[in-house]
């Protein structure tokens, strides 16, 4: 009989990767075990969605303007009913919330700021799609200890993100994240309630075959996105085969594939009026988390003109294009839009 393969548990993990940090308290480690209890509350709801009065519309709409599903409510109360109290935060953010959440009274301020997208994909929900939830963790930088949290906290560049990663609710549930040491993926045994290292180590391919774009946009793409991707469909040399396309519509399950198989998510601004351009994926809770897990991974994250990790945040619900996944690719794309190709 073979001898199984070591069993890990996301807890564990994330306690033994604390203790590569001299200064830890062991602080971190419990704020993510309060986030794992909302996380398996919310995979419980979307799991059973069809069989309970849960699918459809609030009646509500966002700060982006978007009607609110009830699974987004739902997740958004979990994430901050789990987190407020445990004394580890000194503020949230949230996609779905329009002002800073601040830490409700008496409960104790915090040295960490989470940032989450509590749902992603939410158009994919009625129809049992693979959904997501997308965060992001910063120390604190405002002071002094023990206070409320401001703004500052949450607009920092993504390079500073202690922790960053996502749930994927697929046909199984993982969480893949990363602490700066490396992406790992966890894949939840729903029998026991425990998520289990099943992808140590992650490395996304550093050229791809797929890429994954909302090619019905094509007529509000800048010319040098229509041109990559009219590369991307000419026979290519290694392969002699044109790349595929892959596109979901959850950004989490597109990500997640990509990063796994290799490949290339973009969603570029719409460039309809080119004197405004309009992003539609969010900094702060889509984009900086990602691009620290793909470039953990070996591969990178890209407006086609900055690194997304480099990028000053400067409102919380702020817009970016974003084009990340296998390093050649991005890189690739850049060289378009620079003029280089
Ligand atoms: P959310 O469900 O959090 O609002 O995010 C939806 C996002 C993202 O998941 C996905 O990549 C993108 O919207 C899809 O947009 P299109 O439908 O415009 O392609
Ligand atoms: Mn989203
Ligand atoms: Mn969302």
């Amino acid at each position: 009989m073979t001898a199984p393969a070591k069993l890990v548990t996301l807890s564990r993990h994330i306690h033994e990767e604390q203790r590569l940090h001299p200064e830890a308290t062991g602080e971190f480690t419990r704020l993510l075990d309060d986030f794992l209890i909302a996380i398996k509350l919310i995979r419980r709801e979307v799991s059973r969605a069809g069989l309970i009065d849960i699918l459809g519309f609030t009646g509500g709409v966002n700060v982006h303007g978007e009607e609110v599903k009830k699974l987004d409510a739902f997740a958004q109360d979990r994430i901050f009913k789990a987190m407020d109290h445990g004394g580890h935060l000194c503020c949230m953010a949230s996609e779905e919330v329009e002002e800073l959440i601040r830490i409700p009274d008496p409960y104790k301020r915090g040295k960490y700021v989470l940032m989450f997208d509590p749902l992603d994909g939410s158009s994919n929900i009625d129809a049992n799609v693979t959904i997501g939830t997308i965060f992001s963790i910063q120390r604190r930088v405002s002071g002094p200890p023990g206070s409320d949290g401001t703004l500052a906290d949450c607009l920092q560049k993504g390079r500073n993100q202690v922790c960053a990663g996502y749930v994927v609710y697929g046909p199984s549930t993982m969480l893949v994240y990363t602490a700066g040491h490396g992406v790992h993926g966890f894949t939840l045994d729903p029998s026991v309630g425990e998520f289990i290292l099943s992808h140590e180590n992650i490395r996304i391919p550093a050229r791809s075959k797929n890429y994954s774009i909302n090619e019905g946009n094509t007529s509000a793409w800048d010319e040098a996105t229509r041109r990559y991707i009219d590369h991307l469909k000419q026979k290519d040399p290694a392969t002699n085969r044109p790349y595929g396309a892959r596109y979901i519509g959850s950004l989490v399950a597109d990500f997640h594939r990509n990063l796994l198989y290799g490949g290339v998510f973009l969603y570029p601004a719409d460039m309809t009026d080119p004197a405004k351009p309009k992003p539609k994926l969010r900094l702060l809770y889509e984009a900086n988390p990602l691009a620290l897990v793909a470039e953990q991974a070996g591969g990178l994250a890209s407006t086609g003109r900055e690194r997304i990790l480099d990028i000053q945040p400067t409102a919380l619900h702020q817009k970016v294009p974003l084009v990340l996944g296998s390093r050649q690719d991005v890189e690739a794309y850049e060289a378009f839009v620079l003029g280089r190709r």
